[in-house]
């Protein structure tokens, strides 16, 4: 599943470029609409006819790589308002296919009214829902509440247990179905109303009086109608489109939520209320192993939501949260409480949640995974060598000597391997020392990894002893280049089907 809640585009805030945002201020006075002295010199930049073109421009090629990203069975939530819901809508359709729209969920994000607001006062955000492909996704059912379920009574003490009446009339008159339903209780004998007709055929009723299915009333004497047994209802409540504060909670338990995290400073405006992606981890039909990634993070709501919810069921979910390190208003909160990026606030709500989860759940959640790893975008890890194949001389044979960047860590290397191989990046890892090198074991088996230079037979031995399903070096850690040539029968003898890598 992915969920995003991106900037909505409001016009006051940022004007979102793909590398970096900056501000309104700062992008009047480069684009030239703002001269130094801070006069504006154009009107209403939201109607200088590429405001919504630009904010479109920032979303199209996530959308798409996000369709690329999700599993067939995947689904995709998107939270917006009404400023840009229409325009999402159509870009959505293009990129997911109209075919796979699910539902445009109405949220209820506040409850009091604005009573400044100039027209309307806002009291809902919608959420798009799209499928990557509509017919492998089977929607989730929500859990049956207590209110709902009382809805069914056992009016007559049905064996089958309690039960809810439902219309038997068709609101509509159709001939066929317009015929005489005798009670055998007492030979009362019914008509559909003036204009309707009976909602199933006549032998269809007669079989359901006979199992007794059908209710007149304690006394006999109402229109009949078909009794619906709780024991035979789905084993879920069919989620619908509008979803109230009161079930999913709202824009302001969103924000007291953070506020006590953060031991009551407001360090972020605009964060969602864990239980809103919650029900859509349930609508998802979200596997208890399944990925979900939230790309536009912010404080973390998501990562908060998929813990929680682990905690509740023992599920597994994992999640994949991504955000920019857009920096902090030096006025702000956050800021003042040492909170450089949003990504950092979002790093930290994500530890302090989890230590939370779990002591509010101790006895249940002992063995709840609240870890995570953190990456940053870089550059490769290997130098860029530059040079014209002509000039090339004895001189500048140093160029090649040393190939890795001097400032990367042996933890960047291994990474690296795991992007390079496709390996699942939260797989275990321990780091130990072996004759005094460090040495990277991977899930026991799945790799072993070494980047110190030096690299005796003695060593490749020691490591080929593990049986690792790969094995990887620095090409220029070999002592000598007969080491470097043995490696690969060394571990040809000892562990023939280790995959060898060297970088
Ligand atoms: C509305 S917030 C998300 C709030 C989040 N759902 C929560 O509950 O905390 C939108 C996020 O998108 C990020 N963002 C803005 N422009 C972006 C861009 N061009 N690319 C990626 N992220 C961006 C912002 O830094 C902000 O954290």
């Amino acid at each position: 599943m992915i969920y995003i809640d991106p900037p909505y585009n409001t016009g006051n805030d940022y004007i979102y470029d793909d590398d970096f945002a900056e501000d309104t201020k700062e992008f009047l006075r480069r684009s030239n609409q703002k001269d130094e002295a801070g006069n504006r010199l154009m009107a209403n930049t939201e109607s200088n006819g590429r405001f919504h073109s630009d904010w479109l421009s920032m979303m199209y090629p996530r959308l798409k790589l996000s369709r690329n990203l999700l599993r067939d069975d995947g689904v995709i939530f998107i939270s917006i308002d009404d400023g840009e819901v229409h325009n999402l809508r159509k870009a959505c359709d293009e990129v997911f296919g109209e075919s796979n729209f699910i539902a445009n969920i109405v949220w209820q994000k506040k409850y009091s009214p604005q009573n400044d607001a100039k027209y309307f006062s806002d009291s809902h955000e919608h959420i798009l829902l799209y499928a990557k492909n509509k017919l492998s996704y089977a929607v989730g059912l929500l859990p049956r509440t207590e209110e709902a379920n009382a809805r069914y009574k056992n009016l007559d003490n049905d064996p089958r247990g309690p039960w809810k009446s439902s219309d038997l009339t068709r609101q509509e008159y159709r001939p066929n179905d317009d015929y005489e339903i005798v009670n055998p209780a007492n030979g009362r004998i019914f008509r559909p109303p003036k204009g309707t007709s009976w909602g199933r055929p006549k032998a269809n009723v007669e079989q359901m009086i006979k199992d007794n299915r059908i209710w007149f009333g304690p006394n006999g004497d109402s229109v009949p109608s078909i009794k619906r047994f709780l024991s035979e209802v789905k084993q879920g409540i069919t989620p619908q489109t509008i979803w109230m504060r009161s079930e999913v909670g709202d824009t302001q338990e969103g924000k007291k939520l953070v506020k006590d995290i953060f031991k009551n400073a407001t360090i972020f405006e605009t964060p969602k209320p864990p239980r809103l992606i919650e029900r859509q981890l349930l609508t998802a039909k979200f596997g208890d192993d399944d990925i979900v990634l939230d790309f536009f993070a912010g404080s973390s709501t998501t990562a908060h939501a998929v813990m929680q919810l682990n905690a509740k069921d023992n599920g597994k979910r994992k999640f994949i949260m991504i955000q920019l390190p857009e920096h902090c208003d030096e006025n702000s909160e956050a800021f003042k409480a040492g909170y450089k990026t949003i990504a950092d606030i979002g790093k930290e709500r994500i530890r302090r949640a989890g230590r939370k989860i779990k002591e509010e759940n101790s006895l249940i959640t002992k063995d709840l995974d609240i870890g995570f790893r953190v990456f940053k975008v870089d550059t490769s890890n290997m130098k860029d060598v530059y040079y014209i194949p002509d000039k090339l001389d004895q001189g500048n044979l140093d160029l090649f000597k040393e190939h890795i960047k001097p400032d990367r860590r042996p933890e960047d290397l291994l990474y690296q391997v795991f992007l390079d191989w496709g390996i699942d990046l939260s797989l275990p890892i321990e780091k130990g020392t072996i004759d005094g090198k460090t040495v990277f074991i991977v899930d026991t088996d799945a790799m072993i990894a070494c980047f110190d230079k030096g690299i005796t037979e003695e060593f490749v031995k020691k490591l080929a002893g593990y049986k690792p399903l790969r094995a990887v070096f620095r090409d220029d850690a070999f002592e000598s280049d007969s080491v470097k040539i043995n490696v690969e029968q060394i571990f040809k003898l000892l562990t023939p089907s280790t995959e060898l890598k060297s970088i």
